[in-house]
């Protein structure tokens, strides 16, 4: 009763496996070594961990799914919002907050820079705002931790799900990203370390914009000042999706600006 494409994943992930086994030669070592590291993936993940989701992603294997899956989103002016991973530390239990307040619930120890962050979510043929689209964000603190991590930080902190007013807008205060290493103390890790590669991310702020009748899209951007664009250690930075903060005046609470658009595509 095997559907046909199972059937045909598995015949293919199979001719693959078995071809990698061969073209390297694989010894009995080598396996078991692969086979521990899958078992201690296992063993370290749990919701707020992820790590075999982390081990797919240093393999670069998340953000070539997201690639293939989503082909209309582009580099061209027009287009639509392009996407990029959600990575392992989304939470789906992310509460609604009201337009112009602040997902900034336990300040930084080490600082930080506050951003007023605001836009449209239009769709992206008719270039009309959307009204009652949801907009939620996800972000690290400056410490390299997103909340579930950090047992200092209060649950929900840095993250919120706004709701687009009458005029397709959003807006709210949060932190100007800071670059940092994806956890590095396990299997994932050590696969990077194997390598030679460093476990730094790009300064980036998640976002999850839905809206009946469209296409959910799951995407990230980026500070274009951050050191780590070129070489993100899961390889989801796209041109388009890189963003200027700019300074701000007037504002008693932020300092710093993010105008940002997002483009839906129509289902
Ligand atoms: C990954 C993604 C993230 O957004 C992040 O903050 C850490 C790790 C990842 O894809 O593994
Ligand atoms: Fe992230």
């Amino acid at each position: 009763n095997t559907s046909p494409r199972i059937r045909q994943v598995m015949g293919s992930l199979i001719r693959h496996v078995h071809d990698f086994a061969r073209e390297n030669e694989l010894t009995v070592d080598e396996w078991m070594a692969g086979v521990k590291l899958l078992n201690w993936a296992g063993q370290m993940s749990d919701d707020k961990r992820n790590e075999g989701q982390l081990v797919c992603d240093v393999l670069g294997l998340e953000s070539l799914v997201d690639e293939i899956t989503f082909t209309l989103a582009g580099e061209a002016k027009d287009a639509p919002t392009a996407t990029a991973i959600l990575g392992p530390f989304f939470r789906a239990d992310t509460p609604y907050r009201p337009n112009g307040t602040d997902i900034v619930l336990t300040k930084p120890k080490g600082g930080g820079e506050m951003v007023f962050m605001h836009g449209h979510v239009i769709d992206f043929r008719t270039k009309k705002p959307l009204a009652g689209a949801d907009v939620e964000v996800w972000q690290a603190s400056t410490n390299g931790l997103y909340e579930q991590q950090d047992p200092e930080q209060a649950e929900h902190n840095l993250r919120g799900k706004f709701k687009t007013d009458e005029e397709g807008r959003y807006y709210f205060y949060c932190l100007r990203p800071t670059p940092y290493p994806i956890p590095n103390d396990g299997p994932s890790g050590k696969l990077l370390t194997l390598m030679d590669r460093h476990p730094f991310r790009p300064a980036h702020i998640h976002i999850l914009a839905t809206k009946e009748g469209y296409r959910p899209l799951t995407t990230q951007i980026f500070d274009r000042q951050d050191k780590y664009l070129d070489n993100d250690s899961v390889f989801a930075v796209k041109d388009s999706l890189i963003v200027d903060f700019v300074p701000l005046k007037n504002d008693p609470h932020a300092s710093l600006e993010l105008e940002y658009d997002v483009k839906l595509v129509a289902d």
